[in-house]
């Protein structure tokens, strides 16, 4: 039985999406790295680094471990700078409901994010009191498709894995889940992704609370 649901944050609650990218291209450009949507849909839910180390696979030339970290660091404050107007209109379509029935209804909500901005968005949005747990790019070392935000995000809020859904919308973060042990619902970009437990095209076409009672 689901006693509790892991959210990600970028591409499930919120669409931060096109501000990553637009701070990926805005670095590429400058350092004239060739840069497109098709290279950027492989760094949904991958680590800032990792992400990186995917756009620098086109570079003509190599980079040091300090030059790359000052090439992450030049992309973050471009994002930054980006979702400073965020705002609960950016919240994605069905999100808030999800949140606020499950809590309603007892059950347990976490967010499960590789983003070490996750504090900053959650402010912006003013939803970080809906949550019991987050756990985020900050708490851990190894990126999605590795379970570690999950099941940390799992012992935070004291369930087993096993009584956790996730909710995905990368193939990286639908890996993760099924690799901790957790359901998984793949929405947005994962809404055709095979592997998911269930898929749905976003929140507010899936009722995760019948789900859950079904279950
Ligand atoms: C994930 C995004 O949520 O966070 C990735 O899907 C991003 O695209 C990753 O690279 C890390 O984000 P940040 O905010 O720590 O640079
Ligand atoms: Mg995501």
């Amino acid at each position: 039985m689901i006693q509790a649901v892991i959210f990600d944050l970028d591409g499930v609650i919120v669409s931060t999406d096109e501000c990553h990218y637009q701070a990926w291209k805005r670095m590429a450009e400058e350092e004239n790295i060739p840069f497109n949507r098709t290279i950027n849909e492989r760094l949904r839910g991958v680590s800032r680094m990792e992400s990186l180390d995917i756009i620098l696979e086109n570079s003509a030339r190599e980079y040091s471990n300090k030059e790359k970290a000052a090439l992450a660091a030049r992309k973050n404050s471009y994002y930054v700078e980006l979702i400073q107007s965020l705002s609960e209109n950016d919240l994605l379509p069905g999100a808030l409901h999800a949140l606020r029935s499950l809590r309603e209804n007892g059950i347990k909500i976490a967010i499960g994010s590789s983003s070490k901005n996750t504090p900053l968005i959650m402010k912006r949005l003013g939803i970080e009191s809906l949550f019991d747990a987050v756990a985020d790019g900050n708490d851990i070392s190894r990126s999605k498709p590795d379970p570690e935000v999950f099941l940390l995000a799992a012992q935070k809020l004291g369930m087993s894995p096993g009584d956790c859904l996730v909710v995905e919308d990368a193939d990286s973060g639908v890996e993760a889940a099924l690799r901790a042990g957790m359901k998984v619902l793949g929405v947005g970009s994962a809404k055709n992704n095979p592997r998911a437990t269930v898929t749905a095209g976003d929140l507010s076409s899936f009722d995760i609370l019948s789900y859950i009672r079904q279950s």
